[in-house]
């Protein structure tokens, strides 16, 4: 007799950590300051235009990966270069709001976090995004020590701070910390080296598909593929994601995005990453973890706001069989 397959689990499973080591998931990257404000619709040049609604918010890759995280209730903590500003002191404190750990942050005159001012269109919901990343920003070169990066499950860079990010890389290589990276910026001397020594690669599909050459999302995760990483995923928006793992490394397989209806995706794509490694900290599989960043991402899509482990749940409750497993999908591979 053929027995049904188990269905998905709803509840994320408790954490377990293995004994001493002092967070789950640290953080090296890319914090940031948004500043959102709201027109009617997009304006031509030399206009002037009242804003309809202002909000200040905190991002940056590595930034908003880690409030998704900590969301999820794994214990995280940020050691990339903060300054003394008052933008880098909004981050700490909203930070330490949300229970990311910054005592191993350097913090210094002359370090910064990246400011972007955002202009929306509410009639089109289109943006444009101008930042500034002046000062030492994301990784810092020799900090923390690496007795702290040893102290991690989970090791998260983005592309900013290369110098301190090949350095911390390669500390968590050595002792079998695991490196997840977001990147949106192949520029200078260590992009290459750092790309190596990532085992769990995650990167949009735009931002993929240009560093490879390669057509599409399937054929860019295979070429990003090595047999040193645990994983590739080429994120491709409501279309779902692509991974290639072993030992099916011939093959990309689908992952299905949740069908929501979207309101704001902006930094969907960080959500992704935040859950993607704190699931990975829990020691689940890889089809689980997609689901569960699938999930944490569409829930952002849908109410504009990181999402709780409660509402995470009390998503996949509701919408049990979308999103399940690649495994139990038929057809959906490609050479
Ligand atoms: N409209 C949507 N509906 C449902 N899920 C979505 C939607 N947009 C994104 N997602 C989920 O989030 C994941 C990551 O999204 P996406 O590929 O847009 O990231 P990104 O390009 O890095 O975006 P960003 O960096 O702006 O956050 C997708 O694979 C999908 O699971
Ligand atoms: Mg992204």
């Amino acid at each position: 007799m053929t027995r049904a397959a188990a269905p998905p689990s709803t509840a994320l499973a408790t954490v377990e950590s293995p004994v001493g080591k002092r967070f789950d998931v640290l953080g090296l990257g890319c914090a940031a300051v948004d500043d959102l404000l709201y027109v009617s619709s997009f304006p031509a040049a030399d206009k002037k235009v009242r804003v309809a609604r202002s909000v200040r918010r905190c991002g940056g890759l590595t930034g908003a990966a880690l409030v998704a995280a900590a969301r999820l209730g794994v214990r995280c903590a940020y050691a990339g270069c903060l300054g003394t500003d008052e933008q880098s002191q909004h981050v700490a404190r909203n930070f330490s709001d949300e229970g990311v750990d910054i005592s191993f942050a350097p913090r210094l005159p002359e370090a910064r976090v990246v400011h972007s001012t955002i202009v929306v269109g509410q009639d089109s919901g289109s943006r444009n995004i101008f930042y500034e990343d002046d000062g030492m920003i994301g990784a810092h070169p020799t900090l923390p020590e690496e007795d702290v990066i040893r102290d991690t499950q989970v090791l998260f860079i983005d592309h900013l701070g290369m110098p301190g990010n090949l350095r911390a890389a390669r500390t968590a290589r050595s002792a079998g910390v695991a490196v997840v990276a977001d990147f949106e910026d192949e520029a200078g001397p260590f992009f290459k080296e750092v790309l190596s020594l990532v085992d769990h690669l995650i990167l949009s599909e735009e931002f993929a598909r240009r560093i490879t050459g390669q057509p599409d999302a399937a054929q860019a995760a295979l070429a990003l593929w090595q047999p040193a990483r645990a994983a590739v995923v080429v994120t491709c928006g409501a279309n779902g994601c692509w991974s290639v793992s072993a030992p099916t490394t011939v093959a990309a397989r689908h992952h299905a995005a949740f069908p929501v209806p979207a309101t704001d995706t902006t930094g969907c794509g960080d959500v992704f990453h935040g859950a993607y490694a704190a699931r990975l900290a829990c020691g689940e599989p890889l089809e689980e973890r997609i689901r569960l960043a699938a999930a944490a991402a569409a829930v952002k899509a849908m109410h504009g706001q990181i999402p709780r482990r409660s509402v995470v749940e009390a998503f996949l409750r509701a919408n049990p069989h979308v999103g399940t497993p690649p495994a139990a999908r038929v057809g959906n591979d490609v050479a």
